[in-house]
């Protein structure tokens, strides 16, 4: 990790040796995870569902310290698997803010896996765009605090 630049670009995230801690400069790393062999699906690649679950998961980190409390997902209203995620990929997940609402904070996502460990390569292979709601005890939707 200590070679990468701060705000190495995707494009040139595959010319580095590891995953780096922040994209473009904007998307925080918010989640890495490796998936295991209960995660295959029937083609020998990662099941899809699991990927989202993760994406789902890592996309509320930062929607989860705005709202300060409860939030839900409402809507997820972009996923695009760009390439297939293997058994032994360490994947990353970054995070960005896009809109700040009343109640609901949008946040695009960008998922790279860290894979070949012998000649180690790093390749986007999820991106997607969901929206989290602030909600209070009743699962109602709550105004997100101003501070
Ligand atoms: C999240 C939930 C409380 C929102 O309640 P709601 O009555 O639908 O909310 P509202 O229509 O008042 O909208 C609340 C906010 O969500 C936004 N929103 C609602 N539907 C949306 C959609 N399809 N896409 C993007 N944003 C959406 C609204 O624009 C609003 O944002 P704002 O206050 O920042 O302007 C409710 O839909 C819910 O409980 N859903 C299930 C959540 C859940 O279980 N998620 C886990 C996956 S199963």
């Amino acid at each position: 990790m200590h070679d990468n630049p701060p705000n190495a670009q995707p494009a040139r995230a595959a010319h580095h040796r590891l995953a780096p801690l922040t994209l473009h400069g904007d998307h925080e790393l918010v989640l890495r995870v490796m998936p295991l062999p209960a995660d295959v699906n029937a083609n020998g690649d990662i099941f899809g569902g699991w990927i989202m679950a993760q994406v789902d998961l890592a996309g509320g980190v930062l929607p989860g310290r705005i709202a300060k409390g409860r939030i839900a997902t409402v809507a997820v209203n972009q996923f695009v698997f760009k390439q297939p995620v293997s058994m032994g990929d360490l994947l990353s997940f970054y995070a960005r803010v896009e809109r700040v609402g009343k109640t609901s904070i949008t946040v695009h996502v960008e998922v790279y896996a860290e894979r070949n460990p012998a000649d180690v390569q790093v390749v986007k292979v999820t991106e997607a765009q969901l929206t989290y709601v602030a909600i209070d005890a009743a699962g109602r939707p709550r105004a997100l605090p101003r501070d």
